[in-house]
């Protein structure tokens, strides 16, 4: 199977650009690892996008493939594939979101940190691409381990004088969506009527739901606090020991990011109201970064809302979490600074 050839996507380009100053507003998104688990159930669910009119697919292996497959949906946006380094820059160009899912997952026995050592080097390159070709486009980056590659890039766009905090948000909601499914199920309702807000970060014990503030408003007992709170820190790992060497959660991952990159892009459109958790630049605790829900807008992560009251024993987790945040970020920071 051929890519279609520069001149014939560009045309489709041009028409989905009319059809999007005509009619409803169009946004190009970049999905980077788009090959992957993650990416390809992704670059189906933003193909199905109203808000989407041109989609890259970027990945160091097998995106003809994947563009192919995807862009025979009979959904408007327009889909062009990007295949190795030297493809990157045109992946990029021009993107007002771009979302991360490249670099590799977890086996059993690992810890998110474990991935550090190859991750990090797939993140500093690609947020050096995206500083160079579209320094305005919002990040959702997905890549583990996301307490530390968040700092990474951060750190990329501050080298490279194109950092804007507000547009650099790292992806939390596949917590967010484990919590609403799991208290869901202890209350009896549906998942799609719970909020949960989970703040701190992506990690074990960084992951801290606060049940206190559920939404519709309900107690539990101790016991289901306990009960809740650690499948919701350990939801990555149940996938992880499931898949048994065969990778980490992808199905509801691809879920919560076309989620979350759909809350971006009605955001940009400039909707009201568009609030989400994201691991983003943060104010609210002493740390540099931190999970907690934002408010979404034109500009990206326009407002970072403040925790809210805590009980005894989300106050406890919250140092746990600090604790191995600060050492999770640093590391980050590091790795760019050295
Ligand atoms: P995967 O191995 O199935 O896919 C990763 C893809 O990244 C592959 O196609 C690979 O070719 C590509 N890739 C590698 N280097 C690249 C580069 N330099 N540029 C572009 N693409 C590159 O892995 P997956 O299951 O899709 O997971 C991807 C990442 O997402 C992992 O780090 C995983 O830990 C993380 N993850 C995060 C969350 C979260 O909640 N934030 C949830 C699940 C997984
Ligand atoms: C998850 O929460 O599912 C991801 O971070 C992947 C992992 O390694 O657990």
């Amino acid at each position: 199977q051929k890519f279609q050839s520069m001149e014939e996507s560009s045309s489709l380009v041009e028409r989905a650009n009319c059809r999007a100053k005509g009619g409803a507003p169009g946004f190009k998104v970049a999905i980077l690892g788009a090959a992957g688990g993650i990416g390809q159930s992704l670059s189906l669910l933003m193909k199905m996008n109203p808000l989407v009119s041109v989609l890259h697919l970027y990945d160091v292996v097998n995106t003809p493939g994947v563009t192919a497959d995807v862009s025979h949906m009979d959904t408007s946006a327009v889909v062009r594939g990007f295949l190795g380094a030297k493809e990157l820059e045109n992946a990029l160009t021009g993107m007002d979101l771009v979302i991360i899912p490249a670099g590799v997952p977890r086996k059993p026995g690992m810890t998110r940190d474990d991935l550090f050592k190859i991750n990090a080097g797939i993140v500093k390159t690609l947020s050096e691409g995206i500083a160079k070709c579209c320094p305005n486009a919002v990040v959702n980056l997905i890549s583990n381990p996301v307490n530390s590659t968040v700092p990474i890039a951060a750190e990329v766009f501050k080298k490279a004088g194109t950092y804007d905090p507000k547009k650099l948000l790292g992806v939390t909601m596949l917590d967010v969506v484990r919590a609403k499914t799991f208290v869901a199920e202890v209350l009896g309702l549906d998942p799609r009527e719970v909020d949960v807000p989970v703040v701190g970060g992506h990690a074990g014990v960084t992951i801290l739901p606060l049940l206190s503030q559920v939404k519709p408003a309900c107690s539990f007992t101790p016991e289901e606090i306990e009960y809740l709170t650690k499948r919701i820190q350990d939801g990555g790992t149940e996938v992880v020991q499931a898949k048994a060497g065969a990778g980490s959660a992808t199905l509801s991952m691809a879920f919560a990011a076309a989620k979350f990159a759909d809350a971006c892009l009605r955001g940009l459109r400039g909707d009201a109201n568009i609030v989400e958790c994201a691991f983003v630049d943060s104010q609210v605790t002493e740390l540099p970064f931190f999970a907690s829900k934002v408010r979404i807008g034109r500009n990206g992560a326009e407002e970072v809302y403040q925790l809210g009251p805590l009980n005894e024993y989300e106050r406890v987790g919250l140092d746990k979490a600090k604790k191995e945040l600060a050492d999770s970020i640093q590391k980050g920071v590091s790795f760019i600074r050295k």
